[in-house]
């Protein structure tokens, strides 16, 4: 394979591979998409070739690893990965790790992953006041209050902590209502043991759903995923 394997991962919600993403897109990595994939690559700019290219190989290798070889994973038209239909995969990437986290498609249920680097415990002036601001835009009154009980060394960790889960929480839920879902509709309690209670709070009339999520650390980053099914 042209791109590095970082890690392969059975994850409650799917095979989760990671792949680390190429300083450039040359021949070699090139070579790894399908042809349509090459087509639909040479109209973004050159600057998202590498994460995007590595989402996609991320991706199809955690299909492979299912016994499933999925085609070229082009673009819905709302930005996620395009899968043939029984099938439900995500990509997440951040600036040196691409993720995929691929499944079988059961009962309509759709997928969602993340990926955040940890950031350490204490943060300079400038890096607290960034935090301050994530921390406003992202959680709920609810989520703000039990903040206040984690331990000051811990609180940064714990907002970046839900900020993926949300991330993972709207790939899922995004293709299920086709539309912007915002960071207060939803309301996360990580766990310990890897897992985080969810309470959804949807701000227009998208029926109801069946929410589960999950978390882990790998290579200094939160993984997160999320699966989203309607009832
Ligand atoms: C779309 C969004 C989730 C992408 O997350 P990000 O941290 O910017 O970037 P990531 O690397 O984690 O994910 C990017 C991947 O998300 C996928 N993606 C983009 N739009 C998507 C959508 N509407 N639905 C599902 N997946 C989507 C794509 O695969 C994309 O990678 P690619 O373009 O290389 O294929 C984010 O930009 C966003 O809009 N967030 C605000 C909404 C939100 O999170 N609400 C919280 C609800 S509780």
């Amino acid at each position: 394979m042209g791109a590095e394997i970082a890690f392969r991962l059975n994850l409650v919600h799917g095979r989760c591979v990671g792949v680390r993403i190429p300083s450039e897109v040359d021949e070699k990595v090139l070579a790894e998409l399908v042809p349509e994939e090459r087509s639909f690559l040479s109209t973004l700019a050159s600057g998202r070739h590498p994460s995007w290219v590595a989402g996609r190989l991320a991706l199809r290798e955690a299909f492979r690893d299912l016994g499933i070889e999925p085609g070229p994973i082009l673009v819905t038209r709302r930005g996620a990965p395009a899968l043939p239909c029984d099938l439900v995969g995500s990509i997440s990437h951040k600036r040196t790790l691409a993720v995929g986290l691929a499944a079988r498609r059961e009962n309509g249920a759709r997928i969602g992953v993340d990926l955040e680097t940890r950031p350490p415990a204490f943060a300079s002036a400038q890096e607290a006041q960034v935090h301050q601001d994530v921390r406003a835009r992202v959680l709920t009154p609810d989520e703000l209050a039990r903040l206040e009980r984690v331990p000051e060394e811990h609180r940064r960790r714990t907002v970046i902590l839900h900020f993926s889960l949300k991330e993972a929480l709207y790939k899922a839920i995004d293709p299920l209502v086709g539309r912007h879902v915002a960071f207060h509709e939803a309301s996360m309690s990580p766990l310990p043991d890897g897992s985080a209670s969810v309470v959804l709070a949807l701000s227009e009339n998208d029926g109801c759903f069946a929410v589960t999520a999950f978390w882990t650390e790998v290579e200094d980053h939160f993984l997160t995923t999320a699966r989203v099914l309607r009832t």
